[in-house]
């Protein structure tokens, strides 16, 4: 049985992602992404007694919400999902029936100041999912060069303005160095520099906080999100049986592209081992026969899903996310 979580995050996409993933009602899935449980209760809801749910988060907050699930088709484990395969391992898995995350961060974790993740609300300037693990933002800030800040900024924000940002941001910090200034410490501290180095390179008016691309820039590098990400679609085209689906939300190019690729690109030479009996010579005569035939695809009917426009007027989250949902090739 379910107790009810508190709602403070709306699931995007919550039917299409359950609907897509979810094949045999008996079998077993991930949730890589547990947050505050939206998508893993809508699954549970439709699976059988026999079926199971195994879901990860590494939000120590996510993991407080996931205990509220008292139900013995569902065990929570607070680990990154680049341990998706070793976790299941630990738990005596070795494949499941599909795969699906939620990928970015809950709105609590963006909601609360103390997690530092925000440019509107003033907080530490930390951004680590797991506040346990890895530096905060403001630390690293500390030691960066000016080259490592505008590559973060450039390569994971796009930001046209990578190089006067941080410029500024050194500046700041040797101004701290020299007792002149406080360090780099708030979200509030950062937001505002960005905000004045923007209008003195006379950089247009937008619709969006001047911040946002460099705070969601600085999010992805201190979490290693795409590194992460690209650790999970390898782990899942291995862990999902044949017909087993792998569903995956994303809420920027740079996360889609890494998905699409790997969903309409993978492929593999057939799999070979040698069966009892066979001689050796003649197993690798078999392998070097097998290996040479034309790789296959791992995934099979690709879709790509856009939330409707009722959904993204409800949900200011929904605007950007894309999913996609992949079929795990027969073998
Ligand atoms: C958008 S929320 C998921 C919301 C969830 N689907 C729901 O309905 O409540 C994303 C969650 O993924 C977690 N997360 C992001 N990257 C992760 C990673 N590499 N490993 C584990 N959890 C991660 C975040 O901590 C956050 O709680």
């Amino acid at each position: 049985m379910t107790e009810s979580l508190a709602p403070s995050h709306t699931s995007v996409l919550l039917e299409a992602l359950i609907g897509g993933v979810l094949g045999k009602t008996n079998g077993t899935y991930v949730d890589a992404t547990f947050g505050r449980g939206g998508h893993s209760q809508a699954l549970l809801a439709r699976l059988e007694p026999e079926g199971r749910l195994v879901a990860l988060d590494r939000d120590p907050e996510a993991a407080a919400a996931a205990a509220a699930i008292q139900d013995p088709r569902f065990q929570f484990v607070r680990r990154p999902f680049s341990q998706m395969s070793a976790v299941l391992a630990e738990l005596a898995i070795d494949s499941v029936d599909g795969v699906f995350a939620d990928l970015g961060v809950s709105s609590p974790q963006l909601d609360q100041a103390s997690r530092g993740f925000s440019f509107m609300r003033d907080g530490p300037l930390d951004m680590r999912m797991d506040p346990g693990q890895g530096q905060p933002v403001s630390d690293w800030l500390k030691t960066a060069s000016v080259s490592e800040i505008a590559e973060v900024l450039r390569r994971y924000g796009d930001e046209r303005y990578a190089g006067p940002i941080a410029r500024a941001i050194v500046a700041r910090q040797s101004a701290a160095q020299q007792g002149q200034a406080p360090y780099l410490a708030r979200t509030r501290d950062l937001a505002d520099l960005i905000v004045q180095t923007l209008s003195r390179a006379g950089a247009p008016r937008e619709s969006q906080h001047p911040a946002t691309r460099s705070f969601q820039a600085l999010r992805i590098f201190i979490n290693h999100e795409l590194e992460e990400l690209d650790s999970l679609l390898d782990q899942s085209a291995r862990i999902i049986k044949p017909g087993g689906r792998l569903a995956i939300i994303s809420f920027h190019s740079l996360e889609d592209r890494r998905v699409k690729q790997a969903i309409t690109q993978s492929k593999r030479a057939a799999s070979f081992q040698r069966p009892p009996g066979m001689g050796r010579a003649q197993s690798a005569i078999l392998a070097q026969a097998l290996a040479a035939q034309p790789r296959r695809a791992v995934w099979t009917a690709a879709t790509r899903i856009r939330p409707l426009d009722r959904e993204r007027a409800s949900n200011p989250r929904a605007r950007s996310a894309v999913l996609r949902i992949a079929t795990r090739a027969q073998p």
